[in-house]
């Protein structure tokens, strides 16, 4: 029987930890879910009515492989009254969620080899995105002494001859850091000088608790930021796939149309709709969605507080690092699942930098998350779940 070939780079992609515990949750029906980035909110009615009606009337086909030119014009017309830059709709591409774009990114813009700077802690994605794309991802440090924002130094020293692009994602997932504006200006111009595209993974734009978004974009001079920007988390759409990418360079944006075109033929065209009524439509469902995700996280962040458990207060998206003060949070994931029944991400997914912690989403339902919680707090408590590491834990905020 024919085999993948073992040089592909596509055996090579390492799998996600947060995807193993959730496979293995799935099996429990009595698991409280909090590994997952997923909200627990529904599309909004009009979204989910403006796909029924574009369905209805036949818009069911294919599109350009870019997107729908209507729905870059409403993209381009947000990113330009919100970031107050001028972007025009022939910059935008239209795709099946960030990621996609990512992968895209990744593939058009690195050659076999070349290296991709990602922040420590790592959405284990982009690492699998870039090793699929031959590439090869190489970390820099963030520390959750310095709430996990990057120092620009940090990053330059780990460039190298190789080094092609710098990834940013604030607010952070894994995290919650949200970068303020003069280190995402220092960023900018490390990558200035040395010739590196930035990629910037805003999926999580629209949800900041204490400091404003602010997109890397902004401090660009001479078009080497690329924005990708995700319909999935802001608007509850995550299996609908889809959001965009603004991208500075028109050759750019041809050669990964010819890539679209190639794989997925065009951007899901139910997303496109989704996308267009969710972006145009009614805004109040985004802030309600914010609020309640602080609550959530203010409710959490007291529970541990009171059982003494160190974490790293999120500025932004939706997600918690507990210090569960033990070497092997993969050991510790597991024995949580088993003997009580929670899923969280272990540490390990994402990198030295997580070491010792697991992350916790905060898009739970609200009783599943506190639930969740206490008997995360019980089992750091109780010793179970792996020895614990003197000394090894993260400063907590
Ligand atoms: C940092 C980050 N980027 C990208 C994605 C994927 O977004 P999308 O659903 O738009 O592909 C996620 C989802 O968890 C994420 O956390």
């Amino acid at each position: 029987m024919p085999r993948p070939a073992p040089s592909s780079p596509v055996t090579r992609i390492p799998r996600s930890g947060i995807r193993t515990l959730m496979d293995l949750a799935l099996r429990d029906p009595e698991a409280i879910h909090l590994e997952i980035g997923e909200p627990d909110l529904r599309p909004a009615a009009h979204v989910i009515d403006a796909v029924a009606a574009g369905a209805a009337a036949g818009l069911t086909g294919y599109t350009s492989s870019v997107g729908l030119t209507s729905l870059r014009e409403v993209a381009a017309e947000r990113v330009t009254s919100r970031q107050g830059r001028a972007v025009t709709p022939d910059r935008v591409v239209v795709t099946h969620g960030a990621m996609h774009g990512l992968a895209m990114a990744l593939a058009t813009l690195l050659g076999p080899g070349d290296e991709v700077l990602v922040p420590d802690p790592v959405f284990p994605n982009w690492e699998m995105a870039a090793v699929a794309a031959s590439a090869r991802p190489r970390r820099y440090p963030t520390r959750a002494a310095g709430g996990f924002v990057p120092r620009p130094a940090d990053v330059e020293v780990r460039i190298t001859p190789r080094t092609r692009a710098l990834l940013l994602c604030s607010p952070n997932n894994p995290t919650g850091a949200v970068y303020p504006p003069d280190v995402l200006a220092a960023l900018v111009d490390v990558a200035r000088r040395h010739d590196l595209w930035v990629l910037s993974d805003e999926c999580y734009e629209a949800i900041t608790y204490d400091a404003p978004h602010v997109s890397p974009a902004v401090f660009d001079t001479d078009g080497r930021v690329l924005v990708f920007h995700s319909l999935s988390k802001t608007y509850a759409l995550t299996g609908w796939r889809t959001g965009y990418v603004v991208v500075p360079d028109l050759a750019v944006v041809e050669a990964m149309g010819h890539l679209a075109e190639a794989t997925v033929a065009c951007p899901s065209t139910t997303g496109q709709l989704a996308a267009t009524a969710a972006m145009t439509g009614p805004q109040e469902g985004v802030a309600a969605a914010v609020a309640s995700y602080r609550e959530r996280r203010d409710a959490a962040v007291a529970l541990l507080r009171r059982r003494g458990v160190r974490h790293v207060v999120p500025d932004g998206a939706f997600y918690l690092m507990v210090d569960v003060g033990r070497p092997d949070t993969d050991a510790f994931a597991l024995d949580l699942l088993a003997r009580r029944h929670v899923a969280v991400a272990p540490g390990s997914t994402f990198g030295d930098g997580a070491a010792g912690m697991v992350r916790v989403s905060l898009a739970a339902p609200r009783g599943d998350l506190l639930e969740g919680v206490a008997r995360l707090a019980d089992h750091v408590a109780s010793g179970a779940g792996g020895a614990a590491a003197p000394g090894r834990v993260a400063a907590a905020r």
